[in-house]
């Protein structure tokens, strides 16, 4: 069999996060928004806080090595200071799960949802927020260290503070809040600088990073990369560079590329996004500045007739295979999703799972494209030529 340019550790999973597929998630900001009809109902949504075994029988017999998931904080902190011991020991249960599968667990801290006595009290306004936020890792990290070595404090901080105070569309619902976006910007830098210096007095011996979304901005004549270079450095230097101080590691999201100054015509998936699985390569290019390990904590597609899933993947880790010959740490790939779930500001319409549900019967239907990734896993990757 042919060399892979993957070493033998390298982690293979997907990812999912708490509100996306938990069900019946505790008083949030999402589900305020919900409640006042700004964002669609979340409700049960895949019963995964119940039904966790059931979906990790289901990774693990996808050849999965690795999983990605989220931490509510709401659950954990239903009160200001207040911890709840109970959910401590059910995210344990699931840390077990994984454990017991074989698969090595990457926990989001914080991905999207709020506690509302949180966001009710001015959320990443508060003066304190960064404290607040530190204290919930740190200790979420002491409970569960023994069970996960990776963590992500923050997940695509830019993209709260872009849907939030720029587009709208979620908690907080404003529009170009240019005082907003700037004030939650700085806050979420020193809320992941906290937290990270705070888990690491707590614990030393996890990784600790943050996850980003990577929208890459590209070009080929001079004067529109001179223009790209400076969005790069808006839409994630300008972030980074703030934190990449205190992460062990980097989380790249990567859905989404804009060519400046050229139209080129690519298959839509069901979302309206343009499919370009390959430009993922450029998405870690940015990233590798850093000199950290990465890990592709996301890349997916919505696709519910599964057409184009398959290739999708194998294009994918083509592309990281590719930074990897040149040079760049990558370490792990995490599809988007494991299941089908929660879409955010699109609900359930969007079907972005290696697994089908029926959220009626909650019944789990493997899609096609999810043995192809199996088989690219078996063979670590070795089929994928660069
Ligand atoms: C988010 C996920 C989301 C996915 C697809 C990412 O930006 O982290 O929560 O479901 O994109 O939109």
């Amino acid at each position: 069999m042919k060399d892979s340019v993957f070493p033998k550790d390298f982690f293979w999973g997907a990812g999912s996060s708490a509100f996306q597929v938990e069900g019946d998630t505790p008083p949030t900001d999402w589900t305020q928004a919900a409640e006042e009809g700004r964002v669609p109902n979340i409700g049960k949504a895949c019963e995964h806080y119940t039904r966790f075994r059931e979906d990790f029988d289901l990774a693990k017999s996808l050849g999965h090595n690795a999983h990605r998931f989220s931490i509510e904080w709401a659950r954990i902190e239903p009160e200001e200071g207040v911890f709840d011991e109970k959910e401590i020991e059910h995210y344990r249960e699931v840390l077990r799960a994984l454990r017991e599968r074989g698969m090595e667990p990457f926990v989001t801290l914080y991905h999207f949802t709020l506690p509302l006595w949180f966001s009710e009290s001015g959320g990443w306004k508060r003066k304190d927020a960064p404290e607040i936020f530190a204290r919930y890792c740190a200790y979420v990290v002491k409970h569960l260290s023994g069970l996960s070595r990776y963590f992500y404090t923050i997940n695509e901080p830019n993209n709260l503070y872009n849907s939030g105070y720029l587009r709208g569309k979620w908690p907080p619902h404003k529009k170009y809040n240019f005082f907003g976006y700037l004030s939650v910007f700085l806050q979420l830098t020193r809320a992941h600088n906290a937290a990270y210096q705070k888990i690491k007095q707590e614990k030393n011996d996890c990784y600790v990073g943050i996850v980003f979304y990577v929208q890459v901005f590209k070009a080929i004549s001079l004067f529109w990369k001179v223009v790209a270079c400076i969005l790069n450095y808006v839409c994630t230097y300008s972030f980074m560079n703030r934190v990449h101080r205190y992460t062990d590691m980097i989380g790249v999201n990567y859905y989404r590329t804009t060519t400046l100054g050229k139209h080129k015509a690519y298959i839509k998936t069901d979302i309206g996004w343009d499919m370009q699985p390959e430009e993922l390569y450029e998405a870690l290019r940015i990233m590798q500045v850093y000199h950290k390990p990465l890990f592709v904590s996301e890349a997916g597609i919505a696709d519910a007739k599964d057409h184009y899933r398959a290739d999708y993947i194998k294009k994918s880790i083509h592309a990281i295979a590719y930074a990897r010959t040149n040079g760049m740490d990558v370490r792990g790939f995490f599809y988007w999703a494991l299941l089908d779930n929660y879409e955010l500001a699109d609900g359930y319409a969007m079907r972005f799972g290696l697994i089908a549900m029926d959220y009626n019967t909650q019944t789990r239907t493997i899609r096609p494209s999810a043995y192809v990734y199996k088989e690219i896993i078996e063979k670590n990757g070795a089929m994928i030529g660069v």
